[in-house]
């Protein structure tokens, strides 16, 4: 087999493993065997750089940043709907249509599926590879968002996606589709966006769009974009099916992603109870929905029914009573989060909201609530959107009596009185006294917490009451208390006790990365923390490493290399880690067993690169860790031997050039006899 034809099959197949996980949920094979397939194919790229392609998998990562999007004209008009907002509406419609049908009451079927609240997509395929992407723009011409898209995981690049599949190749075929970020997401990629002062979105919808939007793939390609597709604007050379239903079907089948929650419905009393039991369902699915959209089931009959405007005739939207409502904004208060951001919260009149009642809602930064003008006594408009935390829309400023009082950012931190600092250019606020008792509260309770050192009998009320009562003053006073002070504390009985003892106890055999994890270094969260403690094995390795040292490592960038060393440099963090080391947390990881009397390699530090002639990468590295050496992933100029093999990549031309000894598995082998 050439490269070429390797490489073809290596993308065939990484896509269909992508499409199994992330499509149908379902993979046939394990992470590992997918990493394999992963990696051949991006070290057989890498020896052949010029058979690489934008539609292979490993350029998922992102093309380079475009200066401005172009125009697309669509191959036909991407046409809205009319709306409709409840049962007499759709049965208004139903009638309205008869007019236009060969008998105004004859039996119609008809497909119902979720009016997804993202942005449209329209996805060119020519011979069965994705060609082209674009936005819905004015329906007649939108812009080209390929790059992006290609970043999106369940954006087929080939169709069929399975390899195996008997469908034929569509010649040309051009799919809608609706690209969103899914609810369990956005709260935490807000999250983190916030910590790391990036822009924060209003909702989901905005965040989809957002990101799509970017002319900076690489920002998209972080993004957890997905999407589902539901129509077929385009096609030549194919046969597609007449009916809805089966239409949707023939694009699960090619292997794009289509919602399940899509329904058949024989009749339109069967729609109209569909649309009831949506209102409840809409709370308890993992995207935003704003609707239910009602297709005729047979598309020639459907389109034949002409356009009122933009709007076909043979389709409505049934949306759904809008989740938002006023009420009165009481207060702002201020939250001190772990960080010492200081963060504006909306004390509400309690309103119900779709069957909740809301009392709180997010502000996310002052600056916000002045481009708003939210003032307190201000009517306020609340969004609430599944599980996400419900947001202020604005203000109703019509309903103002002059009695409202602007908000001011906060000079002071509300619990411990230190002057509250703002970094010029920066939205956050925050308390700059590492004391302050509220932040330690929030750093016990994320230390503790189930991503952290997951400690099991400590509560997130148990770090707030051990911290009220001074009995924890720092992060590693946890592992100092004892069963008499514990048992003197209101509610803690004997068996409370000795569970939170013994979960204490437990965690002490966590891995660094935990422990690293929890102590809550800005940016350094469990995947940065699992980065850095692979390569520099402990915790005190890592706190000598320099920045320039840091960011030689594959995956971290200045601004967490700065935070790193500064939070290291800082002495009370010193103190605090010594602490943590008397009372037995992990500082080192643990390594391969080392065989008797072979610590030939003991201080050299190795990369592995390439296909070595008998052991497999993993192989090579035990085999290297057996003996005392270290294998990173980078080559850097603490780098001491590259390991190469066939088909050797950037690392060899890196370590050529930084002057670094290239050896094979033969001279390893000699190394180590
Ligand atoms: S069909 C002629 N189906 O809702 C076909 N639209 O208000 C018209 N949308 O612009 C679109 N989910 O962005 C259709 N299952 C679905 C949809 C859907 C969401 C969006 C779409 C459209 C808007 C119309």
């Amino acid at each position: 087999m050439t490269p070429q034809e390797r490489i073809a099959h290596l993308r065939d197949e990484v896509n269909f493993h992508l499409y199994r996980y992330h499509v149908l949920d379902s993979p046939v094979i394990s992470d590992a065997e997918y990493d394999a397939l992963y990696h051949e194919l991006v070290a057989l790229e890498q020896a052949n750089p010029t058979l690489i392609t934008p539609d292979s998998p490993t350029q998922r990562a992102g093309a380079e940043p475009l200066g401005a999007f172009a125009k697309v004209t669509h191959p036909a008009p991407i046409l809205s709907l009319s709306n409709a907002f409840n049962a007499d509406d759709l049965f208004a419609w139903r009638q309205r249509i008869g007019r236009y049908l060969p008998d105004p009451n004859m039996d119609l079927d008809y497909v119902a599926e979720p009016k997804l609240d993202g942005l449209t997509v329209v996805l060119t395929y020519e011979n069965g590879r994705f060609t082209q992407g674009a936005t819905r723009g004015n329906g007649e011409v939108g812009e080209d968002i390929t790059q992006n898209l290609r970043t999106i995981t369940a954006v087929p690049q080939r169709i069929p996606v399975d390899p195996q599949s008997e469908l034929p190749v569509p010649p040309y075929l051009v799919v809608r589709g609706e690209v969103f970020f899914p609810l369990d997401k956005f709260e935490q990629f807000n999250e983190r966006q916030r910590v790391a002062e990036k822009q924060v979105y209003m909702n989901p919808r905005n965040a989809a769009s957002g990101s799509l939007r970017q002319l900076d793939p690489k920002i998209t390609a972080g993004r957890p974009l997905t999407l589902f597709c539901y129509d077929l604007v385009a096609w030549e050379g194919v046969a597609v099916p007449d009916k809805q239903w089966d239409r949707l079907d023939y694009l699960r089948q090619l292997g794009f992603p289509v919602s399940s929650d899509s329904q058949y419905c024989d009749n339109i009393e069967a729609v109209a109870v569909l649309y009831e039991g949506w209102k409840e369902k809409r709370n308890q699915i993992n995207y935003e929905v704003d609707g239910v959209v009602v297709k005729i089931n047979d598309r020639p009959m459907a389109d034949s029914l002409g356009f009122v405007g933009k709007d076909p005739r043979g389709a409505v939207a049934m949306k759904f009573p809008a989740q938002e409502k006023t009420t009165r904004l009481l207060d702002v208060a201020v939250n001190v989060g772990r960080t010492g951001i200081l963060a504006p919260a909306a004390v509400l009149e309690p309103v119900e909201i779709g069957g909740v009642v809301v009392r709180n809602a997010t502000l996310h930064n002052y600056d916000e609530i002045a481009r708003k003008d939210i003032r307190i006594g201000d009517m306020v408009i609340v969004k609430r959107a599944g599980d996400v935390i419900p947001y202020i829309v604005g203000p109703v400023a019509e309903r103002r009596d002059g009695s409202e009082r602007v908000v001011e950012p906060p000079t002071h931190c509300p619990v411990c009185g230190e002057p509250a600092l703002r970094v010029p250019g920066e939205v956050a606020i925050y308390c700059d006294n590492p004391s302050c008792p509220e932040q330690l509260v929030r750093r016990v309770e994320y230390f503790v917490s189930r991503g952290a050192m997951d400690i099991d009998g400590f509560g997130s009320k148990t770090g707030a009451l051990l911290a009220e009562v001074g009995l924890v003053k720092d992060l590693a006073d946890i592992y100092y208390l004892n069963r008499e002070e514990l048992l003197a504390l209101e509610g803690f009985k004997d068996k409370k006790v000795d569970n939170l003892l013994s979960g204490l106890e437990a965690s002490k055999k966590q891995s660094p990365v935990r422990f690293l994890t929890a102590l809550g270094i800005r940016f350094v969260g469990s995947v940065v923390a699992g980065l850095l403690i692979n390569e520099f094995d402990s915790i005190d390795a890592l706190a000598a490493a320099d920045q320039a040292r840091l960011e030689e490592v594959e995956g971290i960038g200045p601004g967490t290399a700065v935070s790193v060393t500064t939070w290291f440099a800082d002495e009370r963090h010193r103190a605090l880690l010594e602490k943590f080391r008397a009372a037995g947390l992990p500082f080192v990881a643990e390594k391969p067993a080392v065989g008797a009397g072979s610590r030939q390699l003991d201080g050299l530090t190795f990369v592995i690169t390439g296909t070595l002639p008998t052991l497999s990468r993993d192989e090579a590295k035990a085999l290297i860790e057996t003996h005392g050496g270290k294998v990173t992933g980078s080559v850097s100029k603490n780098t001491h031997f590259l390991l190469a093999g066939e088909k050797a990549g950037s690392k060899l031309s890196k370590a050529e050039s930084l002057g670094v000894a290239i050896i094979d598995e033969a001279r390893l082998n000699e190394m180590i006899a």
